[in-house]
């Protein structure tokens, strides 16, 4: 008896078993074509919106092509690509270069106007291109228009017909810095306008300035140096806002520098600004700029060429070399009173830009401040250390004949010494440097054949 009923129970539970995993087996089928279901229903929303995306774009490449250049220009720069243009389309937009800018190592800059009325600056290119820069000018070209920030000229295109090599930058209403600096007038151009800026703008177009340069060497997809700051490369816009001109224009080729002496590699920089390691034939880093940045802060402080030889007083000839002497006897107030146009109010901001002066052409590239510091120190976000000597490689300060090396080691060569402040680790290697010459440290035009 009790084995039958054990064997309707087996039975039973056996039955309710296969019911329940026939049950599960099924729910489990739903389930799995829910989910199916809801994946393809996914796929096909995705496929269709992308179809939809390619419809748009052909549809926008349609009316773009349709509708000329002006539009194309504006989409093209919406896009952040540099536009082509032919040589008939620049001599039509500046008049068959009727108005001349300027010039410079690397050409004649005309003023133009788009058709769409954007005003324009056409720098027309002279450098003497191998063939392997010519390969390199696209790539270049897409590095420099690329890289935009609103202290940095805007390149919106180029011509690169076999003819005719030139660079469509944004135009400035301004102009450069040069023209409103120097009591002179030398390099007012343009009609010799000139007015007089308040120590506080020029003391926003220095951080401003810096800021720029901030960007091309520590914020920018591809690290650039510009190897050629200096006032005349710092245009102004019409509220004076500063942005810093041709940078990326080294890697294009050597240029026709009038300025430039044989001594330098490459014709990289302007005597007066290019960094001693420049013309002394030493490796270079992004330090200088630092370097050709300080000299413009001493020019933006003296608003006077750094070298003039008109002076009376022969010790303030060389205005860096004045101030650095100034300085080390504690005497301040002559360099704050040098400094035309500061107010009381400004004092403070004028001695720190003395000594970020300072330090920005130290002789060691190690001992430079990184940008970043420069625009935290000028900023007055960051204390700054008391300067060091920066003229100890050369004796003197007077003739030519006087100046001489005197580093550390007495060769002149690059060494840690207890004079390195540690603004960073980079150390440049040794190497036998040329003599430091009047001509390259000042910028003095010399007729003197050079030694080296
Ligand atoms: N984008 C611009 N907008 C307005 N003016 C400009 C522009 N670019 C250049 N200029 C003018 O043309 C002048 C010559 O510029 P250019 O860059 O050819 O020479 P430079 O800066 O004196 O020397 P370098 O060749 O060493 O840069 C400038 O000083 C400026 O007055
Ligand atoms: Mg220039």
């Amino acid at each position: 008896m009790s084995a039958a009923v054990t064997a309707t129970v087996s039975a039973v539970c056996a039955t309710v078993a296969v019911v329940i995993t026939i049950l599960m087996i099924r729910g489990c089928r739903r389930w799995r074509w829910k989910v199916y279901k809801k994946f393809m229903a996914k796929i096909s929303d995705e496929v269709n919106r992308r179809n939809r995306e390619l419809e748009a774009c052909a549809a926008v490449n349609d009316v773009v092509i349709e509708i000329g250049p002006v539009e194309k220009f504006l989409h093209e720069i919406l896009n952040e690509k540099p536009m082509r243009f032919s040589s008939e389309q620049l001599a039509s937009c500046t008049g068959d270069y009727s108005t001349e800018l300027g010039s410079g190592g690397f050409g004649v800059v005309y003023k133009g106007e788009l058709p769409n009325g954007l005003p324009v600056a056409v720098k027309v290119l002279k450098v003497s291109m191998n063939k392997k820069v010519q390969e390199g000018f696209m790539a270049e070209i897409g590095t420099i228009g690329r890289t935009y920030h609103v202290h940095l000229v805007r390149l919106y295109g180029f011509c690169f017909d076999p003819n005719t090599k030139a660079l469509v930058y944004e135009y400035l209403e301004n102009g450069s810095l040069e023209k409103y600096l120097y009591r002179d007038g030398e390099g007012a151009g343009e009609g010799g306008r000139k007015e007089r800026l308040e120590w506080r703008t020029l003391h926003s177009i220095a951080i401003g300035t810096a800021k720029g340069i901030r960007y091309l060497h520590e914020e920018c997809q591809q690290r650039i140096v510009h190897y050629d700051i200096k006032p005349a490369n710092i245009l102004l816009t019409a509220d004076f806002t500063p942005k810093v001109a041709d940078f990326g224009l080294a890697r294009l080729g050597e240029r026709e520098n009038p300025h430039m002496s044989s001594l330098t590699g490459g014709g990289r920089g302007t005597p007066g600004y290019a960094a001693p390691e420049l013309w002394m034939a030493l490796p270079t880093t992004e330090k200088c700029d630092v370097y050709s940045f300080g000299m413009v802060l001493f020019e933006i402080l003296g608003r006077r060429r750094n070298y003039d030889a008109q002076l009376e007083d022969e010790s303030r000839e060389w205005f860096p070399k004045w101030v650095w002497d100034k300085y080390e006897q504690g005497n301040m107030e002559s360099i704050v009173s040098a400094a035309a146009g500061v107010g009381e109010a400004d004092r403070e901001k004028a001695e720190t830009m003395c000594k970020v002066a300072l330090w920005c052409v130290q002789f060691q590239p190690s001992a430079r401040p990184t940008m970043s510091s420069v625009v935290r120190m000028l900023e007055g976000e960051m204390a700054i250390v008391p300067p060091v000597n920066p003229f100890h490689y050369v004796s003197g300060g007077g003739s030519s004949s006087s100046w001489a090396l005197s580093s550390g080691t007495g060769t002149g060569t690059f060494t840690s010494s207890s004079r390195d402040t540690g603004w960073d680790n980079k150390v440049s290697a040794a190497s036998t440097p040329r003599k430091p010459t009047d001509e390259m440290v000042k910028g003095v035009k010399s007729t003197e054949p050079v030694t080296t």
